[in-house]
């Protein structure tokens, strides 16, 4: 059963009801938490952080609080690192900072840096408690400098998520069906699935609505950086009073959503080199039972092989169906990408060389860091990494075999 997994029936792998706020000793973590954008822009989130007591962790007991306390103490570490910008990093978390962020962290069984658990899945609340997951009815807890743009991007995201669901909880009847030999029960579910997979590609459109290209690559972009294959941060990072050597983590991915990873384990999609590498590093950048999940999946008899024994038109084409809207996300996930990434990156590299006509609207693209121009903020080398993932959709439709 889902529950086993922690996946809720309506929000899937989405935290349901997020906690707003942590009890009151905590206070001194959450004041700064809930002021990142103001403290970061006057400079002052570095001195902030260095004038906070150091707390205990034992007085957060729900789980519910060990992700909130995750999600503040994460972004309090990425506005440390990156508050000056990519030049003028840190070579060392304080450990006010970062010995309750370890604790937290392992107590969780992730990593201590900020993942996509943290910003999306975690950093939700609706304004009327009765009323829609929709872009009006929803807020953020914590933000990040970037202002609207931030909340576009994470809550966006969280509407992909959310349009997941259905199909995530049918996940479990074609593994059914596949076992019982039940062809209509296998046909029908992976329908929901492909649906499933068509309104996540919807809702991932809102993103031009909400999100704007120059703020999300020159303003907000750094702060989702980590510091694994990051040359601006080629030693990683030492956590004072936890490790004496520094460790690399790296920064936050669409990666590191169990969606698609349920997804191609259930059709069969296998990553291999040096994408496959990181899709399977990036599963331990998520919650430990949600990555117990997909591997669940990826150990049930193969699905691909029950449709080509069956040889079903139906099944075939709802199959086939399934495998090409999953090649269609792919894709309009690399145009969001060119818009936001690549785009921004060669206009920037254009006022870099040729200093004249500034405008500035272009202000925010021409100080953007430049150390991410061709990977992702998970470190990846991005068009690379999501053109070979697409690619290696593709090669599981039946019709080519
Ligand atoms: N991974 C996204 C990026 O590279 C957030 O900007």
């Amino acid at each position: 059963s889902l529950r086993k997994f922690h996946i809720s029936e309506d929000c899937g792998f989405i935290l349901p009801e997020p906690l707003t706020d942590l009890p009151v000793y905590y206070k001194p973590w959450m004041d700064i938490a809930r002021n990142m954008p103001e403290l970061i822009s006057s400079h002052s989130l570095r001195l902030r952080i260095h004038d906070m007591p150091l707390l205990e962790t034992h007085l957060l007991q729900s789980y519910r609080e060990l992700r909130l306390a995750h999600l503040a103490l994460s972004m309090m570490a990425m506005g440390y690192v990156w508050q000056e910008g990519e030049r003028e990093t840190v070579k060392v978390l304080p450990q006010n900072l970062s010995v309750p962020f370890c604790e937290v962290s392992r107590r969780l069984g992730l990593p201590p840096i900020l993942i996509h658990a943290d910003t999306v899945l975690a950093n939700w609340k609706k304004t009327d408690p009765d009323g829609p997951f929709s872009m009006e009815n929803l807020e953020l807890l914590l933000t990040l400098p970037g202002g609207e743009s931030v909340r576009g991007f994470f809550l966006v995201t969280l509407l992909v998520e959310l349009a997941a669901v259905p199909g995530l909880k049918s996940i479990l009847d074609v593994i059914n069906g596949v076992y019982y030999n039940d062809v209509a029960m296998v046909t029908t579910a992976l329908d929901v699935v492909s649906q499933a997979i068509d309104s996540m590609k919807h809702a991932l459109k809102l993103m031009h609505e909400y999100v704007d290209p120059s703020i999300f690559y020159g303003i907000m972009r750094i702060f989702l950086s980590g510091w694994k294959d990051n040359p601006s941060m080629p030693e990683g990072l030492v956590y004072e009073g936890v490790h004496e050597k520094p460790m690399e983590f790296s920064g936050g991915s669409a990666a590191q959503s169990s969606i698609l990873h349920s997804f191609d384990e259930l059709l069969g999609v296998q990553h291999e080199g040096h994408s496959g590498a990181f899709l399977r590093r990036m599963r331990d950048y998520m919650p430990p039972s949600h990555k117990r999940f997909i591997e669940d999946i990826s150990g049930r008899p193969s699905l691909r092989d029950f449709v080509l024994q069956q040889a079903d038109e139906r099944l075939t084409h709802t199959f086939e169906q399934c495998v090409a809207r999953l090649v269609d996300f792919r894709n309009y996930h690399i145009n969001i990408v060119t818009r936001y990434i690549t785009i921004p990156a060669s206009r920037a590299k254009k006022l870099r060389e040729n200093k004249q006509g500034l405008v500035e609207e272009l202000d925010a693209i021409r100080k953007a860091p430049t150390a991410l121009e061709e990977r992702g903020t998970g470190g990846s080398g991005i068009m690379v990494f999501l053109k070979t993932v697409r690619d290696e959709t593709k090669d599981i439709y039946i019709s080519q075999s």
